[in-house]
């Protein structure tokens, strides 16, 4: 079997470099090249990496040491560029939203199956350790009845932000704003712990930043399990704190800000209770509310190698394409909600 797995990058911007990054920390993936339409981008991030730089699409598409890319281009533009790249026979880590309507992630998952490659949907908060041990509470029953499952994100985006960009704020490129853009990750993280919607019923506004999408939205939802929560997020709040989310069943509830765990409280403790909060409790940073690139390669790193893994032995990533589908139906549902004045249902 082969050690290392060779990648492609497609877009050589801000998210780009983390890509490169986690590749250049694995024993299990190698870079190989990167291609942007803009082709300085390109050979600007391939010698910052020291791999090739390509400025034709199908050149890169065909070279035979790509065995799978990652997508880093802006969010509306995933499915134009994964599509040829799954046609092409290239395993897909593509970065989220997968897309920004459900029938474009459709297309992207059909054209992935139709190839026979994987395609893995970039959400690294699902690899930390505060959200895999509250995972593994809620699956062992520690809850006991579910009754809230709430995700706060009052963070601040200066106007900068997206003055200084062609596709972020818009509807087009971006799909949605707070929700689909930053809080995204907070949706996938209330779907996989406590599990999927019923109903959703939201309010939307654009209050401070000269941007079609929303700058702050708040939703209340009602969960197949019969438990409630609130979803509050903003890019307007001044000057950004820590993401919050928290879980409370009957039995026990837990809190947790980005990586540490402000509660973890159980009616029946367990021995490795102390043990969770001695390494994981503690003051969150609140440097990701403020600042656009404060993220850590581990979690992007996790998920390539879990492609690398994955493609190497024939199993199934850790989260696929139907998995990534579940936030963006929550997403668009709330956007409808928001859009009519009415609650959204989703279908079961
Ligand atoms: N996982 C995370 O936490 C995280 C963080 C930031 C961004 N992202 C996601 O990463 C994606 C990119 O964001 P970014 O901040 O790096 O954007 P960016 O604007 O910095 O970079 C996008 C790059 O894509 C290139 N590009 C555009 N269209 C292209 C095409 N058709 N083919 C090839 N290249 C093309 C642009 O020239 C640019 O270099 C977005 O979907 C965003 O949501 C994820």
């Amino acid at each position: 079997m082969k050690d290392r797995i060779g990648f492609g990058i497609i877009g050589a911007g801000m998210i780009a470099e983390l890509h490169a990054r986690s590749m250049q920390e694995l024993s299990n993936v190698r870079l190989v090249g990167i291609y942007d339409k803009n082709a300085e981008a390109a050979r600007r991030r391939a010698e910052q990496f020291r791999c090739k730089a390509y400025e034709n699409f199908d050149a890169f598409l065909a070279d035979p040491e790509i065995e799978a890319v990652t997508i880093a281009t802006p969010s509306g533009m995933h499915g134009e560029v994964a599509i040829p790249a799954a046609k092409a026979g290239k395993h897909i880590l593509c970065e989220k939203p997968l897309e920004i309507t459900l029938e474009k992630v459709d297309a992207l998952i059909r054209a992935c199956d139709k190839n026979n490659v994987l395609l893995s949907p970039v959400f690294q908060t699902r690899f930390t350790k505060p959200v895999q041990l509250v995972h593994e509470a809620m699956r062992s029953g520690r809850f006991g009845r579910m009754v809230l499952a709430s995700a706060q994100m009052r963070w601040y985006r200066d106007p900068a932000y997206y003055a200084g960009s062609s596709w972020r704020g818009t509807w087009d490129l971006d799909g949605g704003g707070a929700l689909m853009n930053q809080a995204i990750h907070m949706i996938d993280l209330l779907i996989y712990i406590n599990g999927a919607p019923d109903e959703v019923f939201a309010f939307a506004g654009t209050l401070t930043h000269s941007i079609e999408v929303e700058d702050n939205l708040c939703a209340a939802v009602k969960y197949r399990n019969g438990s409630f929560g609130t979803i509050e997020v903003s890019t307007s709040c001044a000057p950004g704190f820590p993401r919050r989310l928290e879980f409370s069943g009957s039995a026990g509830t837990v809190a947790f800000e980005e990586d540490k765990i402000t509660r973890w409280e159980f009616a029946s403790p367990q021995p490795q209770d102390e043990e969770i909060l001695r390494e994981l409790s503690g003051k969150a940073d609140a440097k990701g509310g403020r600042a656009p690139m404060n993220i850590g390669s581990n979690g992007h790193a996790s998920q390539i190698s879990d492609l690398a893994e994955a493609i190497k032995t024939g199993r199934r990533p850790f989260l696929d394409g139907r998995e990534g589908r579940r936030a963006i139906e929550l997403i668009c549902g709330i956007y409808e909600s928001a859009r009519t004045g009415k609650p959204f249902f989703f279908q079961r």
